[in-house]
């Protein structure tokens, strides 16, 4: 099994280029389904991207990929389309259930495994289930599957979220936009990645509005263009994580091909912390930080600090002199870097739902590993802070999410290579 080894204490300068979205792709890929054809261009090349084109393969459409730059095109022609995604394919990434929605809009039903848990939480699909029943679907969990029917076409409907969930509201997009009349969400998640969908889906021909939680969709959509191309948003996660490593160990690094009005609650946080931060348009410098000022953070859902990156920033806590708190809100057991991040020499106790970080703590490389995507880049993170050599195992974690992370960190000077 492969394994990430970084030698720490290294000055980091240069520039990195954020790649696409993850977040913003997967939802995207699975609306080609309500497509003839599709070019999207700035779409990272990582592993779950290419497990929902695995999917999407299945389901009976044609997808190819121009590594080169990112394009992927994907051809729905809707012949010997199969309305099934097995367990195989959504239990590494619960993404897929995002097919359930334009499945049963277009052909009316949909059999799609249940994801199950995974590493940071229970994570139900009950809200998805929610939306697609308002909107008139029949549904039956049957052997680990959902069995979704709506024999006369979805309806529109006015429905209401009891909770705030991106997935569910993608889904809930994706499944009115082929409803006959129209639909009404309320209590919706408002990432840029939902926004991204709607844009591609307004490009397509769609008439979806958003006013803060709400978005209508008008519904029945005809006349779509038969042939479009979209660019996909940048990655905030990706850009935020490398924010918080030019904050722990650069000298001047430029982050580019990115929006910075889309993250300024990391900026704002950021920036309280101490970290010299600058931004333009399209990039974001940070230099060499002087002291890191502790700081309370909670998760939340957009424009809330994003709980994707809470383990990185938990890093840079862990460098800022006096108690910081961080409090996970969206995800019940997301703290499963902390006992490795303690192995390393940081000063961490977990209090429910609050991790409570003392610093500044000196960090010693160590062989570490974690069960999650973005827990393990804080371990990276780590690693380029601490002393001596760090040794990560499990990488394929990385590579569901990140893109070309060695050879970014590595042009930034980092002593970072894959054994
Ligand atoms: C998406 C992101 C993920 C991010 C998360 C929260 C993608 C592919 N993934 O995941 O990286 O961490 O948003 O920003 O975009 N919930 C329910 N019932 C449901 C659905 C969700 O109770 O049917 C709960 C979840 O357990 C969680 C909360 O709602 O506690 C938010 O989850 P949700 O926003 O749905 O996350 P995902 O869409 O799965």
């Amino acid at each position: 099994m492969q394994k990430l080894l970084i030698n720490g204490k290294r000055e980091l300068s240069g520039s990195i280029k954020i790649s696409g979205s993850k977040n913003a792709s997967l939802p995207i890929l699975a609306a080609t389904i309500l497509c003839d054809k599709v070019k999207l261009k700035n779409v990272p090349l990582v592993k779950d991207i290419f497990t929902m084109l695995e999917l999407l393969r299945f389901i009976g459409l044609s997808a190819t990929i121009q590594k080169k730059n990112g394009i992927i095109q994907v051809i729905c022609n809707k012949k010997n389309i199969k309305t099934l995604a097995p367990y195989n394919l959504v239990k590494t990434m619960r993404a897929g259930v995002l097919v359930l929605g334009p499945l049963v809009a277009k052909y009316k039903k949909a059999k799609i495994s249940l994801p199950g848990g995974c590493a940071i939480g229970t994570r139900p699909v009950n809200l998805h289930l929610f939306a697609l029943k308002k909107l008139g679907a029949k549904i039956k969990i049957k052997n680990g599957y959902i069995v979704a029917e709506a024999k006369n076409g979805l309806r529109g409907a006015e429905i209401k979220f009891p909770s705030i969930s991106v997935g569910a509201t993608e889904n809930a997009i994706l499944a009115a936009f082929n409803a006959k009349g129209k639909t009404v969400l309320k209590n919706c998640a408002i990432e840029p990645e939902v926004k991204d969908l709607i844009k591609f889906l307004n490009n397509l021909g769609g008439k979806i509005l958003i006013k803060d939680r709400k978005i209508s969709i008008a519904g029945s959509s005809k006349n779509l263009k038969k042939n479009i191309t979209h660019e996909i948003i940048f990655d905030r996660i990706e850009l935020g994580t490398y924010m918080i490593a030019a904050a722990l160990v650069g000298k001047r690094i430029i982050l580019n091909k990115i929006d910075p009005k889309i993250v300024k609650k990391e900026i704002e946080i950021l920036k309280k912390m101490g970290v010299k931060l600058k931004s333009n348009k399209t990039s974001i410098e940070i230099l060499k930080s002087v002291e890191i000022k502790k700081i309370n953070v909670e998760t939340k859902p957009y424009p809330g600090f994003p709980t994707d990156l809470q383990a990185q920033l938990m890093v840079l806590m862990i460098k800022a002199k006096g108690k910081s708190k961080i409090k996970e809100n969206i995800f019940e057991n997301r703290f499963m870097h902390v006992p490795e991040l303690k192995r390393m020499g940081a000063n961490i106790e977990i209090k429910n739902k609050t991790a409570i970080i003392s610093g500044p703590s000196k960090l010693t490389g160590a062989e570490v590993m974690a069960t999650d995507l973005r827990a393990s880049v804080s371990l990276v993170l780590a690693g380029l802070v601490a002393d001596n050599r760090t040794i990560i195992n499990r990488i394929y974690h990385l590579e569901r999410g990140y893109e070309l992370l060695e050879k970014k960190l590595k042009n930034c000077k980092a002593r970072i290579k894959r054994i």
